[in-house]
């Protein structure tokens, strides 16, 4: 089994989790760790045993033993750090949202297919335990036919101007933050929409707390999903069919549960993978890579850019507004 010389751009939130999720990996080398600051870059190699680490992220990106970059900076610095890495002949797994507009998505997938390198969007459910059974379900045909679907990613986060999720210089709000999350299942099971409707409700900075949607399909079928940093609605995606329903749902402990509603009959299922199942899209980027592949069948770009350019016609609708990056 070939190995991989992993780095990662930024030392925030995620870039811990996904860290600590690559631990997990037998042919993942923790190489390097690039930050603004090279006490912080120090910290965080120190942390999970990386054996480099960088004070720029352009000295990282340098480093001719670097293969595979994960970017976990802001929304907003998505473009820029990946087209960086790309320009430095390094695969790309880039967090999501994979920018702010599906232009800026197709800069970065033009320059990944002329360099001929590996990128792809860090969505991370489709690789969840949770979401291969559901899968299997839906495509086993007990439930009938898929009708209907609703999505929703709601927790609370106070209102602070100078949060990531608040500000717009880093692509705040919570339609790209959290509501990308039931649009993307939406989107994987239905395919694009024919029609958006959108609506949301705005905080000081012009950021969307909350976002409603509904969309429309040429076969006649519709869906609804919502983003929300004002309550406690949690995390659940409904597939409503013909003989029943499926949930998804994830526990504030992360945990994820699989329920199947058939009539008379309620099964319950509940997983709850390691290091809260980064590493599985991590493995999915070294198996395209051990395959020779530069994207993944399970998250294509050519989904990735689907996404993109619903949630541009989303933010269309409800006035969602990027100062500077709004090249429709
Ligand atoms: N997949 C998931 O479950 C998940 C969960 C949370 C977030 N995310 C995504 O991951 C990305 C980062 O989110 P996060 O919560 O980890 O954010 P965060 O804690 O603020 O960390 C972002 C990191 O990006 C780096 N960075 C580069 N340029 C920056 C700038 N101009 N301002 C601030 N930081 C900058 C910083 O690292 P250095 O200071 O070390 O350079 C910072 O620590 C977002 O796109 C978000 O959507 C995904």
């Amino acid at each position: 089994m070939k190995a991989y010389n992993w780095g990662i751009l930024g030392t925030g939130n995620i870039a811990h989790k996904f860290a600590r999720s690559l631990m997990l990996l037998d042919n993942a080398h923790l190489y390097a760790v690039g930050s603004r600051d090279a006490g912080r870059a120090e910290k965080f190699a120190a942390e999970f045993g990386f054996s480099k680490h960088f004070g720029s992220y352009e000295e990282m990106l340098a480093d001719p033993g670097l293969e595979v970059v994960y970017i976990s900076s802001p929304h907003s610095h998505h473009l820029q750090h990946t087209l960086l890495a790309l320009r430095n002949g390094k695969h790309v797994i880039c967090e999501k949202p994979m920018s702010i507009t599906a232009a800026e998505v197709t800069e970065m997938i033009d320059e990944a297919r002329k360099n001929n390198l590996f990128l792809m969007e860090a969505l991370w459910p489709p690789f969840q335990p949770s979401y291969l059974k559901a899968d299997e379900i839906l495509r086993s045909g007990k439930l009938g036919r898929l009708l209907h679907m609703r999505g929703r990613f709601a927790f609370v986060s106070p209102y602070d101007p100078e949060l990531r999720t608040y500000n717009l210089a880093f692509g705040g709000g919570s339609l790209l933050d959290i509501g990308i999350y039931p649009v993307m299942d939406i989107l994987r099971y239905m395919g694009e929409p024919a029609t958006v409707s959108a609506v949301s409700v705005f905080a000081p900075t012009g950021a969307d707390e909350s976002t409603a949607m509904i969309f429309t399909f040429a076969d006649g079928r519709m869906a609804e999903a919502y983003s929300s940093f004002s309550n406690m609605g949690g995390v659940s995606t409904e597939f409503n069919c013909e003989n029943g329903n499926l949930i998804l749902t994830r526990g504030r402990d992360r945990s994820q549960h699989l329920i199947i509603e058939l009539p008379g009959d309620t099964d319950d299922r509940i997983f709850t993978p390691p290091a809260q199942g980064y590493q599985y899209e991590a493995a999915e980027v070294m198996n395209c890579l051990d395959r020779g592949l530069t994207e993944s069948p399970v998250v294509p770009l050519s989904f990735t850019l689907s996404l993109a350019r619903t949630l541009d016609e989303v933010r269309r609708k409800s006035g969602i507004r990027y100062p500077g990056r709004d090249r429709w």
